[in-house]
């Protein structure tokens, strides 16, 4: 609760630390779907003007889909507000664009993203899988799944796809977990000169990151891959459009696929029943792994600025609101689910919203479940028998439901012939 609204506060970065607020989003579902929240100082950083949240799944589909009344642009998609004088730097990001303007960008970038180019890494992805899992097997019998297999899988699939060379995928994970990882007391704040934090979206701790866009892209100008960053660089994206897509592509295709895979693997350890089904081709890897990201949303909220006066579950809500949809709850929302805190791996229809909805529905869907179907293919072959040995550590954060480490216990039988 906090003392200004007497609400659940859904709000508190920290809170994440220990898992989803279950009960706290339930009491907000069944009597509050649009709640204020109070944004107080928190972790550093300053105060902010407070915002709704919405928690029901119906109400969360709503305002994705619509972009006239709930703006991604006006104030980005950041619950914190971004400094005034960053804020038209941000805005030329697609993702924090509306249509018809967002329209021209997610058109371009989606040819680089061909269905056929994502499939043929396939094969590619099974083989990085197969070889952290062997070596994860090798470091046993404990071994935390995160920094042995999950992290690298997620970062070095994208990479490839995006065609940024192996030497240089260190640059990526330390751009990613500057923008993610901010709330973390992991990673300390950058501080301007009077000891405040930086913004890690601000222009000055994204030059670095621009700089090597441009340079890939002209690398890639002179030798072609069959890679998304080849096809950008011959698109007609201007140069500062060409530099935001990279940092896009960069932070939401990794962190999230980071969260997604041990998220995954940890309702597994925590379900052997439903392990067992999959184990035994009972339900069908491609829907277990929808029933996985519906468990554990990688992404916990988003941000979006009311354009003009409107009314949401019978609130009104004034132009200029911040509104938060938060899909952790959706997922859960008893309207929407069929006893939603069962995790069936089996679970038919599953509108579950875990890459949003309406024009910005993830871009990234097929390349992230394509993803973790190979991880879970490959794992039920590996480490059929992994168990728990001790806790996780999750992120701190409002905003990515990250899973920092995932200790394991490999009993010694080995892996299936
Ligand atoms: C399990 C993994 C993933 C999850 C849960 C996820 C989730 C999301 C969500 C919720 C949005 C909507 C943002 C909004 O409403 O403002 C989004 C957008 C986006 N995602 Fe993903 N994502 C994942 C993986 C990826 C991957 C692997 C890529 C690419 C490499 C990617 C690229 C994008 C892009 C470019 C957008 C912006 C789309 C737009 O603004 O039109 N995502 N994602």
């Amino acid at each position: 609760m906090t003392a200004a609204t007497g609400l659940p506060d859904v709000y508190d970065p920290r809170r994440y630390a220990t898992g989803l607020p279950h009960d706290a989003f339930r009491e907000l579902r069944d009597h509050h779907p649009v709640a204020r929240q109070e944004e107080y100082e928190v972790l550093g950083w300053p105060a902010g003007p407070g915002f709704w949240a919405v928690t029901r799944h119906a109400d969360v589909v709503r305002v994705l889909k619509d972009s006239t009344a709930y703006s991604s642009h006006l104030g980005a998609t950041q619950i914190r507000d971004p400094d005034a004088a960053d804020l038209p730097f941000i805005r030329r990001m697609m993702l924090n664009q509306d249509p018809p303007d967002h329209g021209r960008l997610r058109r371009l970038v989606s040819r680089a993203f061909t269905p056929g180019r994502i499939e043929r890494f396939e094969a590619t992805a099974r083989a990085r899988a197969r070889d952290l899992l062997r070596g994860a097997r090798e470091t046993g019998p404990t071994v935390d799944l995160v920094t042995a297999v999950t992290d690298d899988y997620a970062l070095l699939n994208l990479t490839d796809v995006l065609g940024v060379p192996a030497s240089d995928r260190g640059l990526l994970l330390r751009w990613t977990e500057r923008v993610i990882a901010y709330q973390d007391p992991d990673e300390p704040p950058v501080l301007d000169e009077r000891g405040r934090p930086v913004n890690p979206r601000s222009p000055a701790m994204l030059a670095e990151m621009f700089a090597y866009a441009q340079e890939l892209a002209a690398y890639k100008r002179r030798r072609p891959g069959d890679d998304v960053m080849t096809s950008l660089a011959a698109s007609p994206l201007a140069d500062a459009e060409l530099e935001m897509f990279f940092f896009l592509l960069t932070v939401a295709g990794n962190d999230t696929v980071r969260s997604a895979a041990p998220g995954s693997l940890l309702a597994l350890a925590e379900h052997p029943g439903q392990r067992r089904r999959l184990a035994a081709g009972e339900v069908a890897v491609d829907s277990a792994v929808d029933e996985l990201l519906r468990w554990h949303p990688p992404v916990l909220s988003f941000r979006r600025t009311a354009a003009r006066d409107t009314e949401l579950a019978g609130r009104p809500i004034a132009a200029g609101d911040k509104v938060v949809v938060f899909h952790a709850s959706a997922n859960y929302d008893e309207r929407a689910f069929a006893d939603p805190h069962r995790l069936d791996l089996g679970r038919t229809p599953n509108p579950h919203v875990s890459f949003g909805d309406g024009p910005h529905v993830c871009l990234g869907a097929h390349f992230a479940r394509l993803q973790l179907r190979v991880l879970h293919e490959e794992v039920r072959q590996a480490l059929p028998d992994f168990e728990l040995a001790g806790p996780p550590r999750r992120l701190v954060s409002n905003f990515i439901n990250g899973v920092k480490s995932l200790p394991v216990r490999l009993p010694p039988s080995g892996p299936r012939p």
